[in-house]
C-alpha cells in the first residue's frame, strides 16, 4: 500500500492511534492460529472493533470449492453483526507477510458498509510492521448504502 493517506507505522504507533489496537492485535493472532487456510496455506485472522466495544475475532476458512472461501475480515464482521453490532469502528487483519497485506476488494467492499471513516489496520504476524488507512483511502469513490437510497427515493430511473 503506498496509497496516499496510508501510512506504514509500528505496533507501538498503532497503539496510540487507536487504544484497543492491542486486544485486537491480540485477537486477530489467535484467529490466525485457528485459520482454516489447507489450499493457499495463507493464514489470516482478523479481528473488528464493534460500537458497543466488545471486539470480534475472523480467520479465512477455505473451502475445497475455492469460491466458497471467506476471508478473515469479513468472517470478523459476521461474527459482530451476529452479536448485535450495527456499527463497526476498525478492523485489525493480521498476516504472515513481513509486510503487512492489504485486505482484499471484497471485504474492503463488506467494510464499507460501516461507513468510509473506519480504521482499517493492517498488521503482519511475522515483524513489528502495521499499515494504518481510513476505509476511505483503502476504497476511494465508492459505492454504499447511500446510493440505493437515491433510486429508492425515485430520483432516478434508467
Ligand atoms: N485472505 C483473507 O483472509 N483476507 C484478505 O484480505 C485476503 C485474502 C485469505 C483468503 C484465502 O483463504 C487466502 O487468504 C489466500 O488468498
Amino acid at each position: 500500500m503506498t496509497e496516499i493517506g496510508v501510512e506504514l507505522i509500528d505496533r507501538t504507533a498503532a497503539a496510540a492511534r487507536l487504544p484497543e489496537f492491542a486486544d485486537l492485535l491480540a485477537l486477530a493472532l489467535t484467529a490466525q492460529t485457528r485459520a482454516r487456510a489447507p489450499y493457499s496455506n495463507f493464514h489470516v485472522g482478523a479481528a473488528v472493533l464493534g460500537g458497543s466495544g466488545a471486539v470480534y475475532p475472523g480467520c479465512n476458512v477455505e473451502s475445497a470449492s475455492y469460491g466458497a472461501t471467506i476471508c478473515a475480515e469479513r468472517s470478523a464482521i459476521v461474527g459482530a453483526v451476529a452479536a448485535g453490532e450495527t456499527v463497526i469502528r476498525a478492523c485489525v487483519v493480521v498476516t504472515p507477510t513481513a509486510v503487512p497485506s492489504s485486505p482484499c476488494g471484497i471485504c474492503r467492499q463488506l467494510l464499507r458498509e460501516f461507513g468510509t471513516d473506519l480504521l482499517v489496520l493492517a498488521a503482519s504476524s511475522a515483524t513489528d510492521a502495521v499499515y494504518v488507512a481510513r476505509l476511505a483511502d483503502l476504497l476511494p469513490v465508492s459505492f454504499g448504502p447511500g446510493n440505493l437510497t437515491a433510486v429508492s427515493s425515485g430520483a432516478d430511473r434508467p
